[in-house]
């Protein structure tokens, strides 16, 4: 190998070793501004369906939404609006369901029920669902990630 060649393959590894770097330092903000979310917008909120999802199916499943698990239903005691919870059950790791009948989240593995708010009706689970900020705009539901 003659030094042209072996500096041009040190210099090729250089670059390509210092990409990541470059990349991360143009996609900061240095000003500590909030970072638009992946839709675009700036207040963390992120589209996950529409009414009309909603509506076909009763519930929005959403397994991988910010690093969790999303259902999002309507609420029982303001059908206009809508709430969301990670559907992980905190008793074993089971994925609760709605109940629109009984107007709670029933967990199937070991019957385990909440409330649309998250909080426990009925155990073996003794914490309740956590919960995520939702809204409707417009025919969109809008959730906050965390
Ligand atoms: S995993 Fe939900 S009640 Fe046990």
């Amino acid at each position: 190998m003659d030094r042209r060649t072996f500096l041009s393959w040190v210099s090729v590894g250089w670059v390509a070793s210092s990409l990541p770097v470059a990349i991360v330092a143009c996609s900061s903000n240095s000003q500590g501004e909030a970072k638009p979310a992946a839709n675009g917008r700036s207040d963390g909120f992120t589209t996950v369906g529409t009414i009309a999802d909603l509506d076909k199916s009763g519930q929005i499943l959403n397994e991988q939404f910010s690093g969790a698990a999303l259902l999002v239903v309507r609420n029982p005691s303001d059908p206009k609006s809508v709430v969301a919870v990670n559907p992980t059950c905190p008793h074993q790791g089971c994925l609760v369901n709605w109940k629109t009948e009984r107007n709670s989240f029933a967990c199937p593995c070991h019957q385990s029920l909440f409330a649309a708010d998250g909080k426990v009706l009925q155990g073996p689970a003794v914490k309740g669902l956590a919960t995520y900020e939702a809204k409707v705009e417009g025919n969109s539901i809008l959730v906050k990630g965390k």
